[in-house]
């Protein structure tokens, strides 16, 4: 079954696979407009809801892009002329709703905190309250650029208050971290093919509220990420509007099987458990992190660099590249650091050997 070595990647995704997820790709040449197909995506597009708990009131449309892609077919198609958008800032995607929304034409109120500050729930609701022309408001989830859990309860509840409906960027958590939409009651939720739910690159999709399709008919600002046209012509005839990546869709059903037979709790307990050994592990090694331990996600730690003079991050990155194993630098984070992620097929042995090769380069440091 084999086909290639295996690499641990711990960058926030694309992920390393598994073996049964690579060879999902392998199959025999299709017509993306044949019935089969359809059948395919009509069943992928099913679970990804349930995997947040949305049957019954959330429907699915799935773009081929990444997953930047999908945020700014949320933005464009929900906000309306004339209304703004309240984009909360903690991090480098929060920057990149802005730059969508801004690109299109759309007034942003803007949040703007430091990469690795919390969120301060009395200052969304100060903002919405002072301005009725917010119609949504839109935060990230898991912010990848500090491995921050930003607070999105609490602040679905705050907007929902203010009958404000919300966008969660939701990339780097979805299947990663446990999500019930039937507590947050988001309009909106991101996220890709390649990130926790441990698939291939190259598919985005947008959960959003059914009931919300009569007032997404009219949103006509974009053509290819446009959430009501994607969903409908689907539905109509069974086929995408436009050409899928056929092998990543076979990949992502695969992807699906496996998440749902390691269930949401044991997805979860391995992700926390690989997280708490390579924490303890770099620890062990001296390393200090830029979040609090109550504001880490659990799924990616920004590390503050070490001091050294000797200390070079891509001579870092080059020793463990070599050896199997992909690191990823920061991100503009208040503090200069270096990110490590744990999301993907990734076991206990796999942290535990990357950690004896970190320690073999801080050695010769
Ligand atoms: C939270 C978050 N949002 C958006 C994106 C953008 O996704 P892409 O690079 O696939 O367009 C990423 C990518 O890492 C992310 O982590």
């Amino acid at each position: 079954m084999k086909l290639v070595d295996r690499k641990i990647l711990l960058n926030p995704g694309p992920a390393t696979t598994t073996d049964t997820v690579k060879n999902a790709m392998v199959v025999e040449d299709i017509c993306p407009r044949e019935e089969e197909f359809g059948s395919l995506i009509e069943g992928i597009k099913t679970d990804l809801v349930k995997v947040v708990h949305g049957e019954g009131a959330y429907k699915c449309a799935l773009f081929a892009a990444s997953g930047t892609g999908g945020l700014e077919a949320a933005i464009t198609s929900a906000v309306p002329e004339g209304k703004k958008l309240l984009v909360i800032e903690n991090g480098a995607y929060g920057a990149r709703m802005v730059k969508i929304a801004q690109t299109f034409g759309i007034e942003v109120v803007h949040y703007q905190l430091e990469y690795g500050d919390y969120i301060d729930v009395a200052t969304v609701e100060k903002l919405l309250a002072e301005d009725q022309t917010i119609s949504h408001l839109a935060v990230v989830h898991h912010e990848t650029t500090t491995g921050m859990l930003n607070p999105v309860q609490k602040i679905c509840d705050i907007a929902h208050n203010h009958k404000v409906e919300v966008i969660v960027d939701c990339m780097s958590s979805y299947a990663g971290i446990p999500i019930d939409l039937r507590e947050w009651n988001a309009e909106y939720i991101i996220s890709s093919s390649n990130k926790c739910i441990q698939g291939m690159a190259g598919l985005v999709f947008v959960i959003f509220k059914e009931s919300l399709l009569p007032s997404l008919a009219n949103q006509k600002r974009s053509f290819y990420f446009n959430i009501y046209n994607q969903y409908v012509g689907f539905e109509k005839t069974g086929q995408m509007q436009f050409t899928p990546p056929v092998q990543v869709c076979y990949a992502l059903r695969q992807a699906i099987n496996e998440y749902f037979e390691e269930t949401e709790q044991g997805r979860w307990n391995r992700y926390q458990n690989n997280w708490d050994v390579l924490v303890e592990g770099l620890q062990d090694l001296g390393f200090s992190f830029l979040l609090p331990y109550d504001q880490q996600s659990k799924i990616l730690l920004a590390i503050i660099e070490p001091k050294s003079e000797k200390y070079d991050f891509d001579e870092m990155h080059n020793f463990l590249y070599e050896k199997g194993y992909t690191i990823y630098p920061g991100k503009g984070a208040k503090k200069s650091t270096f990110r490590l992620s744990v999301l993907g097929d990734l076991h206990e042995e796999d942290i535990n050997g990357f950690l004896s090769e970190l320690k073999r380069y801080m050695g010769s440091l």
